[in-house]
Parts: structure tokens; sequence; C-alpha cells
């Protein structure tokens, strides 16, 4: 199925700017938006929702398996719903972002979201923003880009981008947990976070949004992808 649809795997810590990238490429392309992270925050929020402990395995993938969401956009803006609730801020928290690296460390959680990621290829093409996306969910993928940028400025970032939402947090905070959550990811033994052997590297520090939209639509280019589209 997958085969026939173009994927472009992106990849990066937080904070890389990764969200930012992925949504401005699946815009700019009119291809569809894959956001894993969102996906492993859901459930998270599902199971605490449920009263399912994070540490139970198969209750989480209960609610992996069976969580009702949605997602929508409207122009700039994305939704986010679960089991028809509108969680879009809920799942932006820090702590929504803590507890679903928990949960993504946990191997039968990412084999039961396997079949629904694969779902969102559908013509004429998906980025995938996330972890494993160029290694497990869409090893076929054409181009996959790693993205990074100095952990100093991944912490400015998310911390503007937090501010805006109206979410209060303190840079000195954000930036312990940022290089928490970078070793956790980077260390665990499945979907450690790092670049794929056939993935482009791409370093952003000092770089703005648009630079990067700019500079993977030429790999694109170069990659023959868009042709004929
Ligand atoms: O990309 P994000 O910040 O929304 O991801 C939140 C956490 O979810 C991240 O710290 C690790 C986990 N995750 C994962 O394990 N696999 C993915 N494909 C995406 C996210």
């Amino acid at each position: 199925m997958t085969a026939q649809v173009p994927v472009i795997a992106i990849d990066g810590p937080t904070g890389s700017g990764k969200g930012t990238v992925s949504r401005g490429l699946a815009r700019r392309l009119n291809w569809h938006l894959l956001d894993s992270g969102a996906l492993y925050r859901l459930v998270a929020l599902a199971a605490r929702r449920r009263g399912v402990s994070l540490e139970d395995a198969a209750g989480l993938v209960s609610v992996a398996e069976t969580m009702a969401v949605e997602f929508s956009a409207a122009g700039d803006e994305e939704q986010i719903m679960l089991e028809s609730q509108d969680v879009t801020l809920a799942l932006r928290t820090e702590d929504a972002g803590m507890d679903a690296s928990q949960v993504g460390a946990v191997p039968e959680v990412r084999a039961a979201l396997l079949e629904r990621q694969r779902g969102f290829a559908r013509a004429p093409g998906l980025i995938a923003d996330g972890r494993d996306m160029g290694s497990v969910v869409f090893p076929e993928s054409t181009l996959k880009v790693f993205l990074t940028a100095a952990p100093e400025e991944r912490a400015e970032r998310r911390y503007k981008q937090l501010r805006e939402k109206g979410i209060d947090v303190s840079l000195a905070t954000l930036s312990r947990e940022i290089v928490e959550r970078d070793q956790r990811d980077a260390n665990r033994s499945i979907a450690p976070l790092r670049p794929a052997a056939d993935a482009r590297v791409l370093d952003s520090t000092g770089l703005t949004a648009e630079q990067v939209i700019e500079t993977v639509l030429r790999w694109v280019d170069e990659a023959g992808l868009t042709a004929g589209s």
C-alpha cells in the first residue's frame, strides 16, 4: 500500500523545528501530514483519562487500539480531538511530552500504533514527522531528513512556542527537560533518537523555518519526488 505513495520522513529531537518544518512542507506540497508524536501524546493522555497506569503495557496497548482520535486543520490552526473532546492544547504541554516519551519506550505500544500510522499514507504523498518514521514505519520512504539544532536554540524555540500558546514555562526548566528527554530518547533500546543510516542531516541552528523548508524542497526536487504533480 504505502509503496505507491511517496513518503518524506522528518525526524529530530524536541525543538529541532521538525513540527513546523513538517507542517510547512505538507502545506507547500499539498500532501498529508502524520504528526506521530501527537499519537504518542494521545496514548498517554487517553491512558491518564481512563485511569490506566503508564507502566501497564497491556492497558496502554488497549488504549492505543481503541482511542478515537481525529486530526483536522482549518487554515494554520490544527485541531486534535480525543473521544470528541478538543485536546489540542492539553497535548502540547511539557508534561504530555514527558508522558509520551515514557509510553514511546514501550515496544508493545509502538507495535500497536504501526498500522494506524501507515494508514496516513495517502496520495499524493505524506510528510511523516517523528522518531522511527524512516527506519520502521515507512522504511521505503524516498527522502529521510534528520533535523538538529543546538540545545540552547531548541530550548529558546520551545519557550517561544509555548509562550505564544499561553503556556507558562521557565526557560531554565525547559532547557533541563530538553536535555533529559534527549537522553532518554537517544539511549532507549527501541527506536532510539538518532539519524537513520540513509538520512540527510540538516543543522537548523541560525536558520529560519522557511530556510529549512526551502532546503528540504530542493532535496525533494532532486529526488524527483514531485515529478508530474
Ligand atoms: O515529537 P514530540 O515532541 O511530539 O514527541 C513526544 C514524545 O513522543 C517524544 O519524546 C518521544 C515520543 N515519540 C516516539 O517515541 N516516537 C515517535 N514517532 C514520535 C514521538
